[in-house]
């Protein structure tokens, strides 16, 4: 543990607008532990990430982008470059998350595009990576997630590997309350790792963030962040719920 860092991020999808992005901070306020020994992001709609970036400040919760485009500029109606992330001092995007993969076609070929623009920028990629329920049942499991890690990965130089974050999150552990077991987790954790040490190296391999994502919560946080690879959550639901949220934190201490 003592070579990478631990990160408990939240993920906050198409939720909250900016004026909840202010009450939540404001609820943060009275409940937030005073030394954490995790690095702490929330991701938030593009939209908000000025308004998160002031409301988040002395909570010393730094704010992520939930997306990034791979063009530097140009005719890209709707589009956000990470340049414009940058200038705004983002310093985390998430990339590939399954929902953006299922609903909006984002192959491989465009994770890896995205996280090697968000590196360029000096942002690090949170590369999402997860099996669907039907893919576990057929057993391809370890397969369809070391080609995902991959390609996500394709192109990254070693010295860049330090600022990336990969995050585990299986399909059908997302929203449904259905969690990995930790053992479950921790295993594909472990193999995210090897597949990372096979391709850099192990002083590479061991200084990477993996976060384990999917119906993360206060009462399996700890278990979770025990496994040996965990070294961080990436938190949907329960991310919305300052309670909820801190107690996650406070788990990761
Ligand atoms: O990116 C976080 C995520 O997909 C997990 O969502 O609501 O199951 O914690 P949730």
């Amino acid at each position: 543990r003592r070579y990478r860092k631990t990160v408990i991020a939240g993920n906050w999808k198409m939720n909250m607008t900016a004026s909840e992005t202010k009450k939540f901070a404001e609820e943060m306020k009275k409940v937030m532990p005073r030394a954490k020994w995790c690095d702490t992001l929330i991701c938030v709609p593009a939209c908000n990430l000025q308004a998160a970036t002031r409301a988040f400040k002395d909570l010393r919760i730094a704010v992520g982008a939930e997306n990034v485009y791979y063009e530097a500029k140009g005719a890209y109606t709707g589009e956000i470059s990470a340049e414009m992330l940058k200038d705004l001092s983002i310093k985390y995007a998430i990339v590939g998350h399954s929902e953006r993969r299922e609903y909006f076609g984002e192959t491989d070929e465009i994770v890896n595009k995205k996280a090697l623009a968000a590196l360029e920028a000096g942002i690090t990629p949170i590369v999402c990576v997860g099996e669907s329920l039907a893919q576990r049942e057929m057993g391809v499991t370890n397969e369809w997630i070391a080609l995902q890690v991959k390609a996500a990965l394709a192109g990254v130089p070693a010295e860049k590997m330090r600022r990336v974050i990969v995050a585990y999150e299986p399909i059908w552990a997302i929203g449904t309350g259905k969690t990995a077991t930790s053992e479950q987790a921790g295993e594909v954790c472990t193999l995210i790792r090897a597949t990372i040490r096979s391709l850099y190296g192990a002083r590479v391999a061991r200084s990477v963030t993996i976060q384990y994502g999917g119906s993360m919560n206060p009462t399996n946080a700890q278990e979770l962040l025990a496994q040996p690879d965990i070294d961080g959550g990436l938190i949907g639901g329960a991310s919305l719920k300052p309670e909820q949220f801190v107690a996650i934190i406070n788990a990761a201490n």
